[in-house]
């Protein structure tokens, strides 16, 4: 039986809410499976801001770095809108991610069949439902490229003074672009076998350095079927025949924004998990796509699915037990084919709605069963 150090991080908002949750469902999977699992909780984002002056402690960094995978609820809130950049909570996942080499980013946006009518498209649309696994380079790109601020002395055509300008920087290496294409393409294996390689070739070089890259390195799976989209077009194909996305791999910014569409499409961002990767054998970290919902915090509504969905794939890829991972997930189906909703879910001339803790025991009922 093996033994994992599990380093939790709360953070802002539903945060606390959803991450207790789920570390109720993980004690379920340490009592039926014999695998002991510590959990160290640790702060980051505002709580850490308003606690030690900023957002990403040095001891918090420790812990995390010495885990087998870190589980985070959500950082950030209206409370801590106007710090500058650096010192916002938002910058702790950065960090986050950036020391532990996070480079890839999972997100998985399925339509769960219970769920169908939760989506804005039409159900003509959606009818072979959606299961599209985005995967998002997560340290590089504009997000962790040179920028600066500083005023110009340069006028417009018009002669108006420029005043301030600013700029941020997008680089990518071709290693970086291999190793994320790779996670890609491994991916789809295992999946329905397609890529979608997103970029903005016929304006970036950035991009176009991308689609050389995929060329050389698509040949390796040649079970893959892969092709090139541009962000724009794929933004409305994403719309147009969501069910015919397998695999989209992309930057980190251009995976920021169709990750938020993608879980959009499928009516619930409350369900939505996500895992982060570095190397194999360095810690991965777990969290739900949505956000801190400061508007509902601590009023024990929130949707923990998305938590407890992603502490499945913390059973899967960090921690080596994916049949439990995979029980976790099915006792969610089940809950849900069971028409138990959170608030944030709840369908038409549906009742069953459900608290935090009240549907995290239906995932545990339902998890022992199996
Ligand atoms: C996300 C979020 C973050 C990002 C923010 C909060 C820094 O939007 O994880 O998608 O842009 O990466
Ligand atoms: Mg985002």
């Amino acid at each position: 039986m093996a033994k994992f150090n599990i380093a939790v991080i709360p953070g802002d908002g539903i945060g606390p809410e959803v991450t207790e949750s789920t570390i109720e469902v993980l004690k379920a999977v340490s009592k039926r499976s014999g695998h002991e699992f510590s959990f160290s909780e640790v702060m980051a984002g505002g709580i850490a801001i308003d606690t030690c002056g900023e957002p990403l402690p040095e001891s918090s960094l420790t812990v995390a770095k010495e885990s087998d995978a870190v589980l985070l609820g959500a950082v950030g809130g209206p409370k801590w809108d106007d710090l500058p950049g650096k010192s916002r909570p938002e910058a702790a996942l950065l960090g986050l991610r950036k020391e532990l080499a996070l480079y890839a980013n999972l997100r998985l946006a399925i339509l769960f069949p219970e769920l169908k009518s939760a989506s804005p498209l039409r159900p003509d649309i959606v009818e072979n439902g959606v299961d599209i696994l985005i995967v998002r380079e997560l340290t590089g790109g504009i997000y962790f490229g040179k920028r600066g601020l500083a005023p110009s002395d340069e006028c417009l055509p018009d002669g108006t003074p420029k005043g301030l300008e600013a700029f941020d920087v997008e680089t990518y290496s071709e290693a970086e672009i291999e190793r994320i294409l790779r996670v890609g393409f491994t991916s789809a294996m295992q999946r329905r076998k397609h890529v979608t390689v997103v970029d903005k070739a016929n304006i970036l070089e950035t991009s176009r350095l991308w689609r050389k890259v995929t060329e050389r390195v698509a040949p390796d799976y040649p079970e893959v079927a892969y092709e090139f989209m541009y962000v724009d077009n794929a933004s409305m194909q994403l719309l147009r025949r969501p069910s015919s996305m397998d695999v989209i791999v992309t930057s980190n910014m251009f995976g920021d924004i169709l990750s938020d569409e993608a879980g959009m499409i499928t009516g619930s961002i409350g369900m939505l998990p996500s895992a982060s990767l570095g190397t194999p054998g360095t810690p991965g970290m777990y969290e739900p796509v949505h956000g801190s919902a400061p508007d509902i915090a601590g009023k024990g509504i929130a949707n923990p699915l998305a938590t407890i969905l992603s502490a499945a794939l913390m059973l899967r890829y960090s921690l080596g037990l994916p049949e439990e991972g995979a029980k976790i997930e099915q006792a969610v189906r089940d809950v849900l084919s069971a028409g138990y909703r959170t608030a944030d879910i709840v369908l038409n001339g549906e009742t069953n709605i459900l608290g935090t803790k009240e549907v995290t025991e239906k995932v545990i009922e339902a998890y022992e069963k199996l």
